[in-house]
């Protein structure tokens, strides 16, 4: 028997390099390997207000790009989250589980309430719980996500060590998977911070959609570091980022990289690393149009069907175990 991989991303905003070097790019790699489900997390989305009509055309836009970075659907199950709506349930029970105290710890929640807990969406405080949801429903292995979902991953891994000491083996305790390079691609403006879909500033950003002028304009005007030397040294992180996108982008070795630029100045390393992304991206905007809505509707339709026989036989057995039994049973 395979082992599974369960991963996704929200239907928000653009996708960027980070998103793709972070996760996409090893969803990839994994798929053959593992037994493996790619969610498109809608319910995820509305945790921050987002237009109805937006909301659903991006969801269907992001089916398109897993298919684009080389998710296969006849080999990994692509689906939309609120077509199975075990998660909603599931989500539930766990937060009867969760605690308060260990949800006020998770940093992204502090981020993205911008620190005022009184404003906040409660969803936005559970979102984690939601998440850790999706993941146990298919008695997953191993979880493939950048840097930002570590800690995410951890609450996941207590819950499903909890309710299994509660209430008896139930849940396989997943495990991350969080590349050695490429996990927190930071932003082009700002080093300090991860590239982010919602950076105010798009220069920040190199959007997957991104046409080749705007990738070279975005690396031109990127901050760099005092000094000249171009290597991957820790405590000079703007330089360090670009390096590791061109390695990632060109999958040279990391000597081969530094070799690469030795005597060159900023201007041309940011001129290559340009190209690089632009050469990388350029076959994947041709894929993105291979995919018509009608094509992915049919993708997702055959995939939620598939994760919902999963999440039904994962949820059946943690209300039988908790004595949760309707009048016909
Ligand atoms: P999201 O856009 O939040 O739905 O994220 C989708 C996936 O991309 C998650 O696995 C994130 O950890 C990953 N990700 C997001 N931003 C970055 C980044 N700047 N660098 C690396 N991975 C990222
Ligand atoms: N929270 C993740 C993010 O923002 C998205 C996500 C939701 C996810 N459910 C998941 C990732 C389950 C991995 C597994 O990036």
């Amino acid at each position: 028997m395979k082992k599974r991989i369960f991963s996704g991303a929200q239907p928000t905003g653009e996708l960027h390099i980070g998103n793709y070097l972070g996760a996409l790019k090893n969803w990839v790699a994994l798929q053959d390997e593992y037994e493996s489900f790619f969610c498109i997390v809608n319910l995820h989305a509305v945790t921050l207000p987002q237009k109805p009509e937006v909301l659903k055309q991006k969801s269907l836009d992001l089916a398109r790009i897993y298919l684009a970075s080389g998710i296969n659907p006849e080999k990994s199950t692509v689906f939309i989250q609120s077509d199975v709506s075990e998660h909603a349930e599931l989500a539930w029970i766990l937060s009867c589980v969760a605690r308060m105290g260990e949800l006020e710890r998770m940093t992204q929640f502090k981020d993205k309430g911008k620190g005022n807990a009184e404003r906040a969406g409660v969803g936005l405080f559970t979102y984690p719980i939601l998440m850790a949801a999706d993941i146990l429903l298919y008695q997953t292995d191993l979880v493939p996500v950048g840097q930002d979902q570590k800690q995410h991953l951890e609450l996941t891994r207590d819950l499903a060590t909890r309710f299994n000491r509660d209430f008896g083996e139930t849940f396989v305790v997943p495990e991350p998977f969080i590349p050695p390079i490429g996990a927190n691609i930071l932003s082009l403006q700002e080093p300090t911070k991860k590239m982010s879909k919602s950076d105010e500033n798009a220069n920040g950003s190199i959007f997957l959609l991104d046409d080749a002028d705007t990738i070279t304009k975005k690396f031109k005007k990127a901050v760099t570091d005092s000094g000249t030397e171009i290597t991957f040294d820790e405590s000079r992180p703007a330089i360090k980022n670009l390096l590791t996108i061109y390695q990632l982008m060109t999958g040279k070795t990391a000597e081969e990289c530094e070799a690469n630029f030795v005597g060159k100045g900023y201007g041309h390393f940011k001129t290559e690393t340009a190209e690089a992304v632009i050469e990388f991206l350029k076959p994947f905007q041709q894929r993105v149009k291979d995919y018509s809505d009608e094509d992915l509707r049919e993708i997702l339709k055959t995939g939620a069907a598939k994760a919902r026989a999963i999440a039904r036989e994962t949820l059946t057995d943690v209300y039988a175990k908790m004595g949760i039994v309707g009048a016909a049973n």
